[in-house]
């Protein structure tokens, strides 16, 4: 058994059910008979495509992860100087929540104690995380909410009373469509008082080559990140996907600004699933869409902001100018 985090400064809140296999077997078998095929690409972040996403973190051509933690180092005083004092820090999709740590420790440079409020779909993530963190910073204190974006949110009035900073890293807004993303900003907007600020960095549109690289480097981490989604039907839906018979491919769609990955049938093969009772018949060459990821201009992000009743009070750029890190207030 592992070691639970510090019971005194941790409590998690579980909205939802981790991982509901009811749904991801739902979510295959409408992605899988649908024409074209697709799959959602929230299922990629099991434990093993976790660990993944945190190897292609630290890939030289994935550029976002350098550039936003760049940036946040460079800034993270300002970030903090400009806010409430005393903040509860939210962040949404904390994951392995290690940029965050220059924000906390510039925030305890401000305040004796901080509050930290994780909000992610991976139990297991918060709890090492917050274990983590909870060994490291002897006056935080922890609520991780388990569940999605969307229930966490509507937990924070419950649960926090003073100003909050939130944080949305990684260029996360990326997997939404640009129109969900600004539903999806509207909420958080709904949540904020004009003392609260919302931190979220975007990766920018850029030229094709710099962005296909990123999302398919040469050494295949991307490639093995994408096909574990393949095997992670096996393991848990009883699948029979030869992840040999599939190749990763990663396009710029420069109009709409947007990666696409997808994972393509190399020949013509029928792959049966067990838990599912279904066999997918695939065609030479036919893709499953796996994932989208936005790129925005400055424009676009301006109007984001302006179309969720939210100003940008600051913006920073890397020193390529390739990702941006905004600071937003209620406008
Ligand atoms: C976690 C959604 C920001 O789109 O860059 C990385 C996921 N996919 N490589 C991104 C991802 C392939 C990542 N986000």
């Amino acid at each position: 058994m592992r070691r639970s985090p510090s019971p005194e400064r941790f409590h998690l809140i579980v909205t939802a059910p981790s991982d509901d296999l009811a749904r991801f077997a739902r979510d295959v078998k409408t992605g899988l008979t649908a024409s074209p095929k697709f799959l959602p690409c929230r299922y990629f972040y099991d434990r093993e495509g976790s660990r993944l996403f945190e190897e292609i973190c630290r890939l030289p051509e994935y550029y976002l992860t350098r550039a936003e933690r760049e940036i946040l180092s460079e800034h993270a005083e300002e970030i903090v100087a400009r806010g409430s004092h005393d903040v509860t820090l939210v962040e949404l999709g904390s994951g392995s929540a290690t940029k965050t740590r220059i924000l906390i420790d510039a925030l305890l440079r401000h305040q004796k104690s901080l509050r930290y409020v994780p909000v992610d779909i991976s139990r297991a993530a918060l709890e090492e995380s917050a274990r983590a963190l909870l060994d490291h910073y002897r006056t935080l204190s922890i609520t991780a909410i388990a569940g999605e974006y969307h229930d966490g949110l509507d937990r924070l009035r419950a649960i926090i009373d003073g100003p909050k900073l939130i944080l949305w890293l990684g260029s996360s807004v990326g997997n939404f469509e640009r129109g969900e993303a600004a539903e999806f900003l509207r909420r958080v907007r709904a949540t904020m008082t004009v003392s609260d600020r919302l931190l979220i960095g975007i990766d920018l549109r850029k030229d094709r080559a710099t962005l296909e690289k990123a999302y398919d480097d040469p050494s295949g981490v991307t490639a093995r990140f994408n096909l574990n989604l393949l095997a992670r039907i096996n393991r848990q839906l009883g699948g029979h996907f030869d992840l040999e018979a599939f190749r990763h491919r990663a396009l710029y769609d420069e109009e709409i600004g947007r990666i696409e990955m997808y994972l393509v049938s190399e020949r013509a093969q029928r792959v049966a699933i067990d838990r599912l009772n279904v066999t997918i018949a695939f065609a030479p060459e036919e893709a499953i869409h796996t994932e989208n990821s936005y790129k925005y201009s400055l424009a676009e992000i301006d109007a984001l902001a302006e179309a969720v009743g939210l100003r940008i009070e600051r913006q920073w750029f890397d020193a390529g100018h390739r990702f941006s890190v905004n600071l937003m207030a209620p406008s």
